[in-house]
């Protein structure tokens, strides 16, 4: 088993020895799986999923967002057992917000859940909305076409911002975005990442979108799958559009290609 370790760091996230079978035990989606990343404070780190459809990049968010536990093995966030008080929330391709709610409303729920006054989560919950460009939407529905499908997932990252600073877990979150809002939605969450350090799992099928955020891409294999290569992104941390024309990203896109076309078509 592949350890991707290499420091003495804590881990934010650790899940080992998973395995998941949908069937009571016929068929194995995952087995062997091992998944460590370290926590690093003030830094965090930005982690892209990538793999083949149906290997279980869905199902491993979900056991890290505490909303499934596996089969066997275990998940921990923060070294302790996901559990009710340290579940994480995730950011979806479509779906994240409540659509009865205003936006207002949707960015302030967790820390309504948490017990804090509404003069002060709705401060708290302006700034995010602010910061992800939402000034001025925050009295309507958050739901489609009221908002548009990039203002919806804007609403979902500022909720899960200040649900949980810590840990950002997106499925697929630009998948349904037409092209120019992607590049918008992806230059948001590098700023967002600078500013705040969360740790980000985030999964795509967008080669380019994984190289231009990532620290580290993260590659499946098919069923039963575990993870089979880590690849680091040594770009400068710093990313701008122009950096998708640097020669090293082209090499790193091709990188990566040739490795899931590996995985696609091994055994
Ligand atoms: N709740 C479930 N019940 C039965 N099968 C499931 C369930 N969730 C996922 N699967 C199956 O497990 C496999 C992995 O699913 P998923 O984690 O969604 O993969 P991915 O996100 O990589 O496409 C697929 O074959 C899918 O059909
Ligand atoms: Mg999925």
């Amino acid at each position: 088993m592949a350890n991707f370790q290499d420091t003495e760091l804590k881990n934010i996230i650790d899940l080992r020895n998973i395995k998941q079978s949908y069937d009571g035990g016929e068929t194995w989606i995952l087995e062997n799986l091992e998944f460590l990343i370290e926590d690093k404070p003030a830094q965090g780190q930005f982690a892209v999923i990538l793999g083949p459809s149906g290997c279980g990049k869905s199902t491993v968010l979900r056991y890290i967002a505490g909303l499934q536990k596996p089969t066997g093995g275990t998940v921990k966030i923060h070294e302790k057992e996901v559990g009710k008080d340290n579940r994480v929330s995730m950011v979806f391709q479509q779906y994240s917000s409540l659509p009865w709610m205003t936006v207002l409303d949707n960015v302030s729920l967790a820390l309504r859940y948490k017990g804090m006054l509404k003069a002060e989560r709705d401060e708290k919950a302006m700034e995010m909305i602010e910061l992800v460009g939402l000034a001025g939407h925050e009295q309507k529905y958050a739901q489609y076409p009221t908002l548009s499908g990039g203002q919806l997932q804007r609403v979902a990252i500022a909720r899960s911002l200040l649900a949980n600073p810590e840990i950002l877990v997106m499925d697929e979150p630009f998948g349904a975005l037409d092209i120019g809002t992607r590049i918008q939605m992806q230059d948001l969450l590098l700023k967002l990442w600078h500013q705040f350090h969360p740790t980000i799992i985030f999964v795509t099928h967008d080669i380019s979108e994984a190289v231009y955020l990532a620290d580290d891409i993260y590659i499946m294999k098919k069923a039963p799958s575990r993870f089979v290569e880590k690849i680091h992104v040594d770009l400068p941390f710093n990313r701008t559009r122009e950096t998708k024309r640097e020669a090293r990203f082209e090499e790193l896109v091709h990188q990566v290609e040739d490795k899931m076309v590996e995985v696609a078509t091994a055994k």
